[in-house]
């Protein structure tokens, strides 16, 4: 069975000017030693106003986190005004790029088919897509969470081949659970994580299911991650409001010292 190496990542939403996320990044180095990045893989997406800033302080320092991105048009160039294309990303060597969060989902109004063009673009451009699926609160009550986190998925990863989809990660972030304080039980985000890696089976093979890496995502903090991190099919985690401070991210990151 594939090894697979947790993932880590910070998504910064629109926090941060490039001053304090530099100082941001320069303190978690600090604090992160060569055994926290030989254990787990660690990834920030920043701002795009931030993304050249802090690809200048991870090259010039050597820190060996990953630069990503939160977001970035289908399209290579055109009249798409305020859009970033995923060329413009590939420069700066971003190695990661968020697709279809849900804030992007429910606030921007984008569609399984418009993030499944975004997945494609990623990949043309040598870079790895973070795939976010999620259900909504009511259609967790309804029973509708498997089928909607199963349609995400099959419309999002249409056409993609299977090397592709091995290569990649998937983000649970149930959408009740993002900056409300409430966190899905290990046992709820287990159950929903082995769901995903079934589908990706289903759509792309057994290796393939056994190489994605399944990350969770809504409220993880320092206090919960290790209990998150020791379920069999939850490979990392996507954090948001824990991941703006050094201290208590560097601490998720540390999860296994707990
Ligand atoms: P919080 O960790 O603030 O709940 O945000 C999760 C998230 O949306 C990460 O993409």
């Amino acid at each position: 069975m594939a090894e697979r190496k947790p993932l880590i990542s910070g998504n910064w939403k629109m926090h941060h000017n490039h001053f304090e996320a530099i100082q941001m990044v320069q303190s978690l180095s600090y604090q992160l030693s060569s055994d926290d990045y030989d254990a787990c893989d660690v990834s920030v997406h920043p701002p795009f106003t931030n993304l050249r800033s802090i690809q200048t302080v991870l090259e010039s320092d050597h820190i060996p986190i990953t630069l990503g991105a939160q977001h970035c048009h289908e399209e290579q160039k055109g009249a798409y005004t305020g859009e970033i294309s995923p060329g413009m990303l590939e420069k700066l060597n971003v190695g990661l790029v968020i697709v279809g969060h849900s804030e992007r989902r429910e606030i921007f109004g984008e569609s399984n088919s418009q993030v499944n063009s975004k997945v494609k673009a990623i990949f043309k451009h040598g870079m790895t897509p973070i795939l976010c699926v999620g259900e909504t609160i009511e259609e967790r009550e309804e029973g509708e969470a498997e089928r909607k986190v199963q349609k995400q998925l099959e419309e999002g990863l249409h056409g993609i081949g299977r090397e592709r989809i091995a290569s990649m990660v998937v983000a649970y972030e149930p959408i009740w659970a993002i900056g409300t304080g409430v966190t899905a039980t290990p046992d709820d985000a287990q159950d929903m994580c082995a769901k995903v890696r079934q589908c990706i089976k289903f759509i792309a093979g057994k290796d393939a299911s056994e190489s994605v890496r399944i990350q969770y995502g809504g409220s993880v903090k320092p206090i919960n991650a290790a209990e998150l991190m020791n379920q069999a099919d939850i490979d990392g985690a996507l954090v948001g409001g824990a991941a703006l401070e050094a201290e208590s991210f560097a601490r998720i990151i540390q999860y296994r010292l707990q």
